[in-house]
């Protein structure tokens, strides 16, 4: 037998766990990981590289350990796009919001600490969790996906957890989340500990509704997390971030890597930010073609759940994974979550949409044949 991961003296709670992992298959039509389907325009290519160029010549130096720069332009595109003043003092960036969840556990959790989260949500908040040693809750949700206040209040006053996640739009449902409800969820956190609110809002730049930026003010447990993995198009770039009471930006301070954003990172960010008109006149693209998406399948009757997201949740299936087979062996990959007869599919451009669309449509006519 091979030595194995079990053979090495690894943390306790990290055996027989699986890591994140959506298949990435070699197939035509991939509308599986919520990426942006549009490549970034040749315009921006361009400016990213020539920052880069500039960047290369200091590469013997550190980067700004601090990103101020970056930041400031973070803050401004904030500012203007959530109609709500944001300080550089609030803003803190790291390597896709993946790490800036990783660090706001390491701030908040860790061992003897938990955090809570409502599923089926976005599942690396359970893994950062797990991985930062803080206890992981799994708060409910009603049938239609939406959040259960009156559960999840209860949830949180039982359990007294530090750290709170509120994805919205949540990801793999699509839907977003009301302001109201996650005021009465900071609440019932304050009232149980006080403990942080981390609102998720990686797909926010799609939705109908306004981001929940403007609750920060007054609220220094709330933290708002982004990305620009979505919206901006830049998966691949590796850069998110937050929006928080500037205490939280020191706090994330004590744990951070010294120089963990990179200077080609930094560079790339910031041609991205200079072409951020052009790559939002995208999202209005896939908006409409998300809400083409929800029309459609609802004609050939499939239950959809409400989408602010540029991803559409749809059912039912008695074995979505059978479905989820179907539809990739017609060359199209989609998502298959977990979340019992629903499968997922990310918004692609209007041909990959057609022919996911096409795919269903066939799998619909052999089922009634
Ligand atoms: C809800 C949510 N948050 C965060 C992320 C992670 O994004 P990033 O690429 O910025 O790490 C994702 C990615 O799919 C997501 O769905």
């Amino acid at each position: 037998m091979s030595f194995g991961i079990d053979d090495l003296p690894v943390r306790d709670e990290l055996r027989g766990k699986s890591p994140y992992g959506a298949p990435q298959l070699d197939v035509p039509v991939r509308l599986n990981t919520n990426e942006n389907p549009y490549p970034l325009p040749e315009p921006l290519v361009e400016r990213i590289t020539e920052r880069v160029r500039e960047a290369a010549r200091h590469l013997n130096r550190y980067p700004d350990r601090d990103a101020v720069e970056l930041r400031t332009r973070l803050a401004e595109y904030l500012t203007k796009t959530a109609g709500h003043p944001v300080g550089v003092e609030s803003v803190w960036a790291a390597n896709g919001s993946n790490e800036v969840i990783q660090q706001l556990l390491q701030t908040f959790g860790g061992p003897g600490r938990t955090a809570i989260g409502f599923e089926p949500s976005y599942s690396m908040h359970g893994l950062i969790s797990r991985g930062t040693g803080t206890g992981w809750i799994s708060g409910p949700r009603n049938e239609d996906f939406t959040i259960d206040l009156a559960a999840a209040e209860k949830a949180i006053a039982e359990h007294r957890p530090d750290v709170v996640f509120v994805t919205t739009p949540n990801n793999p449902t699509g839907n977003a989340v009301p302001p109201e409800t996650v005021l009465a969820l900071y609440e019932a956190a304050q009232a149980a500990k006080p403990s942080m609110v981390v609102v998720d809002e990686a797909y926010i730049e799609f939705s109908h509704g306004d981001s929940l930026l403007r609750l920060i003010d007054g609220r220094p447990n709330l933290v708002v997390s982004r990305t620009m993995s979505k919206a901006f198009g830049a998966a691949g770039l590796r850069l998110g971030y937050l929006a928080a009471h500037p205490a939280v930006v020191d706090a994330v301070q004590l744990v951070r890597l010294p120089y963990h954003l990179s200077a080609i990172t930094q560079a790339t960010a910031l041609a991205a930010l200079e072409h951020t008109d052009t790559l939002l006149g995208y999202v209005e693209q896939l908006k409409a073609e998300r809400d083409r998406l929800v029309a459609e399948l609802r004609a050939l009757g499939y239950e959809v759940t409400e989408s602010d997201a540029n991803f559409v949740q749809f059912g039912r299936f008695e074995d979505s994974h059978a479905t989820w087979r179907k539809i990739l062996d017609r060359g199209v990959l989609v998502r298959d979550n977990g979340v019992p007869g629903w499968l997922r599919v990310t918004t692609g451009t209007p041909a990959e949409n057609d022919a996911f669309l096409d795919a269903v449509r066939d799998i619909k006519k052999e089922q009634s044949a």
